[in-house]
C-alpha cells in the first residue's frame, strides 16, 4: 500500500485508496491557477443566483452561498488563506473553504456545474481583463510614439534596406510606422476580445446540464455577449487563449523589432541616440560600458512569448473532444505571456520618451552612402530617359564617386555632364537630402508635410477616442 498523504478529496466517492504523495504534486494546479480566484469567485456568485433564480435553491441559501464566497475572496486577499497541493486546484480549493465555512449547504454550489466548464468560463473572465490592460498600454506606447515623432518630424536620418543606407526619411516617419503596427496590434486585440466574450458555463462536464439553468442570466450578469453555442466546443475550446497569444506573439515581434533598432542606432557605429541612464546598465568589468539591457531582454522575452503559443497549439493538437487533463497545461504559457507583454509594453515608454536623438549625428549619416541617387536617376527619368538606363548611368556615378572617395553633393556640374549631356545645373539641388524628402509627396509617403499631415489625422482620432 501506498502511503497516505491527504484527506479525503471532493471527489473522492468511488475511490479506495488515497492518492499517492507524487500524484497530488503531479495532478496539481493550485500553484498557477490560485491567480483566478476572483474570477472564480466571480463566476460562482453569478452560478448561485442564478441558481436562485430558476428555484434550484432558495433565495437565502444563495445569500449564505454569496457571503460565504465574498468572505473567502477577503481571505485570499489578505493572504490568510493557506494554499495546499492537497486543494488540487483554485476551483476546489475555495469550494472546499466554502463548505468549511458554510457547511453541506456550501455543497450545492457546484449543482448544474462541472469544472470543465467552470475553468473554461474563469480563464476567459480573467483574459477578457488582461486584454483590456493590454489595450490600455497598446494605447500608451502609440500615445508615446506619436509624441516622439511630432518632436522629431523633420530630423532626418538615413532610412535602410538590407541595413544598407538606401534613402533619407524624417525619423517622426520612422517612429509612425510602429504607431502603425501597435494600432493593427490594437484591432486584433478588439477582435480577439470579442471571441474570448462568450460564456461557457451550462456546457457541464460535456453535454450540457439535466437542470433548467438560465444561461442568458449568467450570461449577462457576467458582462458577457451571450452563452456558448454547444457544450462541447464550450469545454473543449481554447482556441481564444491562442489568439490571443498569436496576437501577443505579434507584439512582442513588432516590440523586438522596435527593441533591436534601438540597441543599433545606441551603438557608437551609429550613435543615433542615446539611452538615458535610468534605462541603461554598465559592465561589472568594462568601466566604459553603457549598454542597452533594456531592450535587449524585450528582444530576448519575444523568444518565450513565441514558444508559448507554439506549447499551447501543440498541448491542444491531437487532443480527442471534450475535456481532457491536458488542457491544464494551457495556464502557465497564457499566464506567461500575459505577464510579459505588459511588462515589455510598459517599459518601452518611459525608455522612449527619455531617450536623446542626436540628430546632427542622423543627419551626418545622410551624407554617406549615396543616399540620394534613386533622385538623380529619377531626375534623369523626368527627362525622358527610360528608368533602366538612367538606373545604369547613376549606377557609374557612383563607381565614379567611389574611386574619388566624393559624395553625390560635392560633385561639379561638368562631372555630372560627363555621364550625360541631360544633366544641368539644378542636378545638384535635385541630390540635396531635403529635396530627396520633400519628393516623397505620396499619401503615406515620407515627405515631411505627408508626415505632418498624418500628425493631424492621428490627432483626431485620438480625440475621437482612438488612444
Ligand atoms: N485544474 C483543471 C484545469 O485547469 C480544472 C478542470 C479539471 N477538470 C477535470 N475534469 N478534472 O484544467
Amino acid at each position: 500500500m501506498k502511503e497516505k498523504s491527504t484527506k479525503s478529496k471532493l471527489w473522492s466517492g468511488r475511490f479506495k485508496q488515497e492518492t499517492d504523495r507524487l500524484v497530488d504534486e503531479f495532478n496539481a494546479s493550485i500553484s498557477f491557477d490560485r491567480r483566478l480566484f476572483m474570477h472564480d469567485i466571480m463566476g460562482s456568485v453569478a452560478h448561485a443566483k442564478m441558481l436562485a433564480k430558476v428555484k434550484i435553491i432558495t433565495k437565502k441559501e444563495a445569500d449564505k452561498i454569496v457571503a460565504g464566497l465574498r468572505s473567502i475572496e477577503k481571505e485570499i486577499v489578505s493572504g490568510k488563506f493557506v494554499f495546499t497541493a492537497a486543494m488540487e486546484d483554485i476551483h476546489m480549493a475555495i469550494e472546499g473553504r466554502l463548505i468549511e465555512k458554510i457547511g453541506a449547504l456550501g455543497g450545492k454550489l457546484h449543482t448544474g456545474r462541472s469544472r470543465n466548464d467552470q475553468v473554461a468560463l474563469d480563464i476567459r473572465l480573467y483574459l477578457r481583463d488582461a486584454i483590456r490592460e493590454i489595450e490600455g498600454l497598446l494605447k500608451k506606447v502609440r500615445q508615446t510614439l506619436f509624441e516622439c515623432a511630432r518632436q522629431n518630424v523633420d530630423v532626418v536620418l538615413p532610412g535602410y534596406t538590407h541595413l544598407q543606407r538606401a534613402q533619407p526619411l524624417p525619423l517622426g516617419h520612422h517612429l509612425l510606422a510602429y504607431y502603425e503596427m501597435f494600432g493593427r496590434d490594437g484591432e486584433r486585440l478588439e477582435q480577439c476580445y470579442g471571441r474570448v466574450n462568450v460564456m461557457p458555463l451550462g456546457a457541464g462536464a460535456l453535454a450540457g446540464s439535466p437542470y433548467p439553468l438560465d444561461r442568458q442570466f449568467v450570461a449577462k450578469e457576467l458582462g458577457f455577449s451571450g452563452p456558448s453555442r454547444n457544450s462541447l466546443d464550450a469545454v473543449s475550446d481554447r482556441d481564444f487563449c491562442i489568439e490571443f497569444c498569436g496576437i501577443a506573439s505579434m507584439v512582442m515581434m513588432h516590440l523586438s523589432r522596435l527593441s533591436e533598432e534601438l540597441i543599433l542606432w545606441s551603438s557608437q557605429e551609429f550613435g543615433f541616440i542615446e539611452l538615458s541612464d535610468a534605462f541603461s546598465t554598465g559592465s561589472s568589468i568594462m568601466p566604459q560600458k553603457k549598454n542597452p539591457d533594456i531592450p535587449e531582454l524585450v528582444r530576448g522575452k519575444t523568444g518565450r512569448v513565441y514558444g508559448n503559443l507554439i506549447a499551447l497549439l501543440t498541448v491542444m493538437k491531437a487532443l480527442p473532444l471534450a475535456y481532457n487533463k491536458d488542457m491544464q497545461e494551457d495556464k502557465e504559457p497564457l499566464f506567461d505571456t500575459i505577464d510579459t507583454v505588459k511588462v515589455c509594453l510598459e517599459i518601452l515608454s518611459p525608455m522612449l520618451r527619455t531617450m536623446t536623438v542626436r540628430r546632427e549625428r542622423m543627419l551626418a549619416a545622410t551624407k554617406g552612402g549615396f543616399l540620394t541617387a534613386t533622385d538623380a536617376a529619377d531626375y534623369l527619368v523626368k527627362r525622358g530617359l527610360p528608368f533602366r538606363e538612367a538606373h545604369h548611368v547613376i549606377g557609374r556615378v557612383v563607381a565614379h564617386c567611389i574611386e574619388k572617395e566624393k559624395v553625390l553633393d560635392e560633385l561639379t556640374v561638368e562631372e555630372w555632364k560627363s555621364f550625360s549631356p541631360i544633366f544641368d545645373r539644378d542636378i545638384k539641388k535635385a541630390v540635396s537630402v531635403k529635396a530627396s524628402v520633400e519628393s516623397r509627396d505620396v499619401e503615406g509617403g515620407a515627405a515631411v508635410k505627408r508626415v505632418k499631415r498624418r500628425l493631424k489625422e492621428i490627432e483626431r482620432e485620438r480625440e475621437k477616442g482612438a488612444w
